[in-house]
């Protein structure tokens, strides 16, 4: 890891974005054939019309996490081996140990990083991104991949129409990196109330309940989610840190370019929307097409708007998941386009400020 010394108006900016989402399509119409329901009704109460779905034997998380570093450090234009830290936020690792990111690390051959994974669920991408903004920001590495990667078909009973419908696999993350041009992540308001556990988690597999057959008959290696309780928590968790990162920032629903908003239901999403005081036109919404990719779905949501975005623009990230967890983080865009981006001279490269 190399170590790099910051003034303290060094912000960590996103300064390259990367993706893997597996080809195969899981459709409302393939799950009306596996449970009791109907296209309307999934589209209606969650906004959901089709998942992708990670198959073949030896394919989990570091597969797509890997694929999405990847495309990261081939648009970025780096070696892997100029990489510091890798944070993996999953809750569907390969294995309890070792972690997702080492295995990550040996498939791109980041042979400087070190790197760990981070469990929030949903909030998973939001918190790594604040960790790795940390790390960046007190001088100890200058490039850091932030990957959010979950195969939430891996923990999904397709037997349970509550939650069946619900959940995709994907992985996209971004690469931090210092930025002294006031771009890069600004605030956050990061939060975790640990009594809401038990509305949404997996019960099997840990010390807790180490799996058995009972624990399979269980089926306690499944999600399980009392949808109603999460949904209201969820409105109010999500709009009242996002509304408050705006005050507290002076921004008005106007120097907002875009909310980056959790994928879980376009109902939550357009509840949030509306205590922000945004219109429909500055919402990253792609839950239609992949659902809800639970640590995927904030960086997946920055790919397919990269292009869109500029160097200023105002982004707020906001996202709510088990444990609960939650938060909002305010940053400005550093770059306009992938291929600008590369001839920006105002980007840091971290051999400047060793
Ligand atoms: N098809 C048809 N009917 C269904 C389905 C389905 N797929 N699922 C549930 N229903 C039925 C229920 O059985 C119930 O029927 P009943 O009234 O006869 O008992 C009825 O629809 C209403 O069920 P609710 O659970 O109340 O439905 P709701 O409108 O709350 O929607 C949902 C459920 C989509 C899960 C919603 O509650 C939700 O989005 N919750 C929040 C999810 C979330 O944000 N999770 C956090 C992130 S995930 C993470 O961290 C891993």
């Amino acid at each position: 890891m190399t170590s790099v010394t910051m003034s303290p108006d060094i912000h960590a900016a996103i300064t390259a974005v990367g993706h893997y989402l597996p080809e195969t399509r899981l459709t409302n119409q393939d799950l009306m054939k596996l449970v009791d329901t109907t296209d309307e009704w999934i589209k209606s109460r969650t906004g959901i019309e089709e998942r992708r779905i990670l198959t073949g034997e030896k394919k989990g998380v570091s597969y797509m996490a890997a694929h999405a570093a990847q495309e990261i450090l081939d648009k970025r234009g780096i070696q892997a081996d100029e990489i510091d830290v890798i944070i993996v936020a999953t809750v569907t690792a390969d294995m309890s140990f070792p972690a997702t990111a080492c295995l990550v690390q040996a498939e791109i051959g980041a042979t400087n990083a070190w790197g760990f994974d981070l469990s929030a669920a949903c909030t998973g991408f939001l918190f790594a991104l604040n960790t790795g903004a940390g790390i960046i920001e007190s001088g100890r590495a200058s490039k850091v991949l932030v990957i959010g990667s979950d195969k939430m078909s891996s923990i999904t009973d397709y037997t349970d129409r509550k939650t069946c419908v619900l959940f995709g696999d994907a992985a996209a993350g971004v690469l931090l990196e210092p930025d002294a041009n006031n771009n890069g992540i600004i605030d956050s308001e990061l939060r975790m109330d640990g009594h809401g556990w038990e509305a949404l988690c997996m019960l099997g597999g840990g010390s807790l309940h180490p799996a058995t057959h009972d624990t399979v008959d269980q089926k306690m290696h499944y999600i399980q989610q009392d949808g109603q309780t999460v949904f209201k928590v969820a409105v109010k968790g999500m709009a009242d840190v996002a509304v408050e990162i705006m005050e507290r920032n002076h921004l008005t629903s106007d120097d907002i370019r875009f909310l980056v908003p959790h994928q879980a239901n376009q109902r939550i999403i357009d509840a949030v929307a509306r205590r922000m005081k945004l219109d429909p036109d500055r919402i990253m919404l792609n839950i239609s097409r992949y659902g809800n990719t639970t640590a995927a779905t904030i960086p997946l949501c920055l790919h397919d708007w990269e292009l869109d975005l500029n160097e200023g623009d105002n982004l707020v990230l906001a996202a709510f998941g088990g444990g609960f967890t939650w938060g909002a983080t305010y940053l400005r865009w550093a770059y306009d386009s992938v291929e600008a981006k590369h001839s920006d001279p105002s980007l840091i490269d971290a051999q400047q400020v060793l």
